[in-house]
């Protein structure tokens, strides 16, 4: 039997097993996929001491966890958080899930003016995801300022592109604004209807911000698939194998369905 795991601080609201105990099911896979609560003072010790065929990082362990990893993947290195442990070295799928859900949702990313709202980690792997998709121009916003500075220089080391905020084609909400439990807050920003509003959060599966963009009839994604994609791409490297491509996404989103608001 192979044994799965995320790991955070705090922990108990974990939706990854819904998604990897369904994954198992479809795929007659003898596996567990447990959420193991780790204090950042114990990351250490579980990274050298457990026996785990593979796991996810979520908060706040996700760039914490890198010095105690013995190898990197080269997309984990650059944007520099990991979301997924395999054999002692780091991956992320953040970004990768967030290139599967548009190309889902028919988001065409190549020559769009894109403006991310945040600086965190998500924020960083999106990055990351649109400078290696041919994106016109990424911009930055976040409530400190130094931060989106940091993460603009950041991408320009790389990706050199214009920046300018002003009419972005496609806005991706990485902060946690509108998330569940407090619901009705959303980004400070005038919408127009021919933009596409990204939110990462999937809980609510349509935040206050999505639907008023629907209102201003902007085309919008929720976070849900974004979410499921990370989690399928943890399991092709788990498995070692393109399991992701033989998994039905709706019984996975039924079961999401039934935890969500
Ligand atoms: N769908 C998915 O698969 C997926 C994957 C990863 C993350 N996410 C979501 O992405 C969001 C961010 O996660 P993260 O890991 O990037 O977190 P993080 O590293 O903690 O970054 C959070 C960012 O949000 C900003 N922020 C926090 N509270 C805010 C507020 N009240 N008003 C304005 N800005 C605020 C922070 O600004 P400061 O710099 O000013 O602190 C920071 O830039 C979360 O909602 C998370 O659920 C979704």
């Amino acid at each position: 039997m192979k044994t799965f795991a995320v790991i955070g601080d705090p922990i108990a609201h974990s939706l990854s097993p819904t998604i990897h105990n369904e994954v198992f099911r479809q795929l007659n896979l003898i596996a567990s996929f447990e959420r193991i609560h780790i204090h950042p003072n114990n990351l250490h010790s579980f990274i050298n001491s457990n026996e785990l065929d593979g796991f996810n990082v979520t908060i706040p362990h996700k760039q914490s966890v890198i010095p105690f990893l013995n190898k990197l993947d080269e997309s984990a290195k650059i944007i520099g958080a990991v979301n997924c442990v395999h054999n002692g070295k780091g991956f992320n799928t953040d970004w990768i899930g967030f290139l599967i859900a548009m190309d889902l949702n028919h988001i065409e990313l190549k020559g769009k003016n894109c403006l991310i709202l945040g600086a965190g980690g998500a924020a960083r792997a999106i990055a990351f995801a649109l400078a290696n998709n041919g994106v016109k121009s990424i911009s930055i916003k976040n409530r400190t300022q130094e931060k989106a500075a940091q993460l603009l220089d950041w991408v320009q080391s790389f990706y050199p592109n214009p920046t300018s905020t002003n009419d972005p084609d496609i806005v991706i909400n990485c902060t946690p604004v509108g998330m569940w439990p407090d619901t009705e807050p959303m980004p400070d920003l005038d919408i127009t209807p021919n933009q596409v509003l990204v939110d990462t959060i999937y809980n609510p599966i349509e935040t206050a911000w999505l639907k008023a963009g629907q209102k201003f009839g902007a085309k919008t994604v929720g976070g849900l698939d974004m979410f499921i994609a990370q989690g399928l791409a943890s399991a092709d490297i788990w498995f070692k194998d393109k399991i992701s491509e033989r998994i039905k996404l709706e019984p996975i989103k039924k079961e999401l369905d039934t935890v969500l608001c």
